[in-house]
């Protein structure tokens, strides 16, 4: 599909969201295609490497509102939901490479990579309260481990964005660059690992995330659950109204 290029070179299989003109949000239609690639991709030996990357201007906005109003993931088979497992039990390398804008599922779809570069124009943000929502990709759990939990309550309960430094500083990226190299530094680091002995690798991610594989896979089926009911509740259909009609939420009733 269009939105979602997939371009597959020595063993690295590199996927591009290119809905730039909807700022890289993401719908049913572009979950199913990342899901089915990344299933695809565990078990091909063809790649021993993914890299995420968006546009030098933008990762990506997050969830498509429209998209979520019309046909929200309730069921946990929802293209969202199969996309979460997938990322979050992939056995090989994933590599991102993140520029401008990283909202919601651009940022928390992070935490799910081995090795993040950031172009100095990054700025992440996991606005869910704002929309009348919780947290998901077991995100509630993973931004507390990783930053402590008064700065993931700056980022979870005040929805506050970060800059590229700053999450360089908590650990969520692993280096800072122009935008323009971004891209090319993840590819570079990418040909670094597919290079390496491909058992080595995965023995050594599964082992790096074994000691917590099933309370990830818990915590986010519980966030997925919560956040399924929440969409449909007036906080969400207040905050996604405001968005389509470019207006200021208005949640002094809710
Ligand atoms: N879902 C659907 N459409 C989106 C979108 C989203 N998450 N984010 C942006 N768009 C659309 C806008 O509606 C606009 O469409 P239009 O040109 O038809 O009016 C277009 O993309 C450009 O967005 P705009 O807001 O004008 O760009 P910006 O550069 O001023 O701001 C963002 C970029 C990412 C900061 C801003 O678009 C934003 O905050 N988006 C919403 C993020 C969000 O809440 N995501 C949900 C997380 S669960």
């Amino acid at each position: 599909m269009t939105d979602i290029l997939i371009h597959q070179e020595a063993g690295i299989s590199t996927i591009t969201f290119n809905r730039v003109d909807k700022k890289n949000s993401l719908t049913a239609a572009m979950y199913a295609c990342l899901a089915d690639t990344l299933e695809a991709a565990a078990t091909d030996d063809a790649t021993r490497v993914v890299v995420f990357q968006g546009h030098e201007t933008i990762f990506s906005a997050g969830n498509d509102i429209a998209d979520f109003l019309n046909t929200p993931p309730t069921a946990g088979d929802a293209p969202v939901f199969r996309f979460l497992r997938a990322i979050s039990t992939f056995p090989k390398p994933l590599v991102a490479a993140v520029c401008g804008p990283a909202v919601g599922i651009g940022t928390t779809l992070l935490f799910h990579c081995d090795l993040v570069y950031a172009g100095d124009n990054a700025a992440f943000s996991m606005p869910f309260v704002n929309l009348g929502l919780c947290p998901e990709a077991a995100s509630s759990l993973l931004v507390t481990q990783m930053m402590g939990h008064h700065r993931a309550a700056e980022a979870l309960l005040l929805g506050e964005p970060f800059m590229a430094e700053a999450a360089l500083e908590v650990g969520l990226v692993n280096r800072v660059v122009p935008p323009t190299e971004a891209n090319g530094l993840a590819q570079a680091v990418a040909r670094k690992l597919a290079a390496k002995p491909m058992a080595s690798l995965v023995e050594t991610k599964r082992l790096m995330k074994k000691p917590q594989a099933a309370l990830v896979q818990a915590h986010m089926a519980e966030e997925g659950a919560s956040f399924g009911r929440m969409l449909r509740e007036p906080a969400a259909r207040e905050a996604f109204g405001a968005f389509m009609e470019k207006r200021k939420p208005d949640f002094s009733q809710l």
